[in-house]
């Protein structure tokens, strides 16, 4: 089939790749000329593991264009993955699905075509959609659009850093649309998926004992919805966790445990019930404020919502408390950060909390190095106005610091010199005791390693 994709970020170029890596001819378009410049030089503006390598591999059917009279006409399905940013309100910003609805509506062409809203949007969002791109074409048309198109809702699950495996091997599609035509050429779009009858990239093997993909037909306004309410729900497991490792410091559990321990039972499962510094990144705090948001227009409350946001608020201040409580002074001393990046894998800093101590603890006069596998160019790049004095390794930001943060679980971390670490660093602690300090804010590191190097290990929570 032949797909354009608008929006060519981290959602929009994994789903470009993948289709195309399904046998579908793509084109993916994107305002930002540089973007497009840097695709068709055959880079990949953004990490995202594998994404070169597949890139390379289906270049054939792949193209990247800044121009909608290119892409649009000629394609069965049309995906909008814009940004949808928060706006201060909390409410998310529409205008880039305004404007890429408005141009995709002046440039439908003959055939009929689906137009698929794969940007996180409020729900209601895709009859808006709808009106826009009807407006759209009849003003530049002349006439209605009637029969050409028809909308449709594919919420995105995929997580930054295992992007082409979520969507290859995805635990369900999503598709809301109240045209039955419109399900059935997604149902023709995605039936490799569904069916997981492609061959797969060898550095991708599929996941043992993963058959069919089950496909969710639901109408426009659930499928919105099922987005919202699936990132609610993984952020205040995040949360819970969070309260209870604050309640098993008090009374002397460690968190880890009575994560594992309860994690366990199958009604609740293992994943995102690590405690630690919280949830950051582009979806779960615009989300949640989204939902609240859109509740708050119809007069309900979200209190659970609520409350898992403020407990994530709460646990990045959590790391100056913790550090001064431990440094007594923050003023003039030197902390080192591992890991900018809002977790490992990828190199989005969208609301990542490094950038957020980093700034607290500037602002308490201290020299912050850091450290990060892959987001420093970025960091430099797009938030120039953070003090960060940018180290070349990991082990470089112990140099004379008083005290270290793990920010970022990158599994390389564990394998650090850290016996030479801590030579480097200032100790700190009663005459008998001086230890150097170590706050960890992902509960990654085994404490009694790091103790024997030499380290006091702090954990943010637990
Ligand atoms: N990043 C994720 O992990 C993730 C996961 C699920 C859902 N989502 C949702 O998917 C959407 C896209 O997220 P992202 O992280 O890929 O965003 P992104 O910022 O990485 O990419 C968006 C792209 O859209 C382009 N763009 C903006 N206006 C345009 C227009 N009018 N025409 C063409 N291109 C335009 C931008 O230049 C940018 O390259 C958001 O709604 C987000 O909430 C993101």
């Amino acid at each position: 089939m032949q797909v354009a994709i608008i929006g060519t970020g981290y959602v929009g170029l994994t789903t470009g790749v993948c289709l195309a890596w399904l046998g579908h001819e793509v084109r993916c378009l994107d305002t930002d000329a540089s973007k497009i410049d840097c695709l068709t030089r055959g880079e990949c503006p953004i990490y995202e593991p594998h994404l070169s390598e597949m890139m390379a591999e289906v270049k054939t059917r792949l193209n990247f264009t800044t121009s909608y009279a290119e892409a649009i006409p000629e394609a069965d399905v049309v995906f909008v993955a814009v940004g949808t940013p928060p706006s201060p309100d909390g409410s998310p910003d529409l205008k880039y699905l305004r404007a890429a609805a408005q141009s995709a509506g002046k440039h439908l062409g003959e055939n009929f075509t689906v137009v698929v809203n794969k940007s996180t949007v409020p729900i209601g969002s895709g009859n808006w959609v709808e009106s826009l791109i009807r407006e759209s074409f009849a003003t530049h048309r002349g006439i209605k659009p009637d029969g050409r198109f028809a909308i449709a809702s594919n919420p995105e699950f995929l997580r930054e850093g295992a992007a082409l495996h979520d969507t290859l091997y995805a635990d369900r599609i999503v598709v809301g649309a109240d045209s039955s035509r419109a399900l059935e050429v997604l149902y023709t779009l995605y039936r490799p998926l569904l069916e997981q009858s492609f061959s797969t990239p060898s550095y991708l093997p599929r996941p043992d004992g993963l058959g069919a993909v089950p496909m969710v037909a639901t109408d426009l306004a659930s499928a919105e919805l099922i987005k919202y309410a699936a990132n609610a729900f993984l952020a205040l497991k995040i949360s819970y966790i969070n309260e209870i490792g604050q309640l098993a410091e008090k009374v002397g559990a460690d968190v880890t445990l009575v994560a594992k321990g309860i994690g366990l039972d199958t009604r609740i499962g293992t994943r995102f019930l690590q405690a630690g510094l919280g949830w950051g990144g582009s979806c779960f705090g615009k989300d949640t404020a989204a939902l609240i948001s859109t509740a708050s227009d119809y007069g309900l409350g979200m209190p659970i919502v609520t409350a898992a946001r403020e407990v994530n608020r709460r646990q990045r201040e959590r790391v100056v408390e913790k550090l001064l409580a431990e440094l007594k002074i923050l003023n003039g001393k030197t902390i080192g950060l591992l890991g900018l990046a809002f977790k490992p894998h990828t190199d989005d800093l969208r609301d990542a909390p490094s950038l957020e101590i980093a700034k607290a603890l500037a602002t308490r006069g201290c020299k912050v190095l850091a450290h990060d596998p892959v987001a420093m160019d970025r960091a430099r790049r797009e938030f120039p106005d953070v003090d960060i004095h940018y180290c070349a390794t990991g082990e470089d930001v112990a140099h004379e610091a008083d005290a270290l943060i793990l920010v970022t679980d990158w599994p390389q971390y564990q394998t650090l010199d850290w016996a030479v670490m801590a030579q480097q660093m200032k100790a700190h602690g009663n005459a008998g005791t001086r230890l150097r300090i170590l706050l960890d804010g992902r509960n990654f590191l085994d404490a009694r390693r790091m103790e024997m190097t030499g380290f006091r290990l702090v954990r943010v929570t637990g």
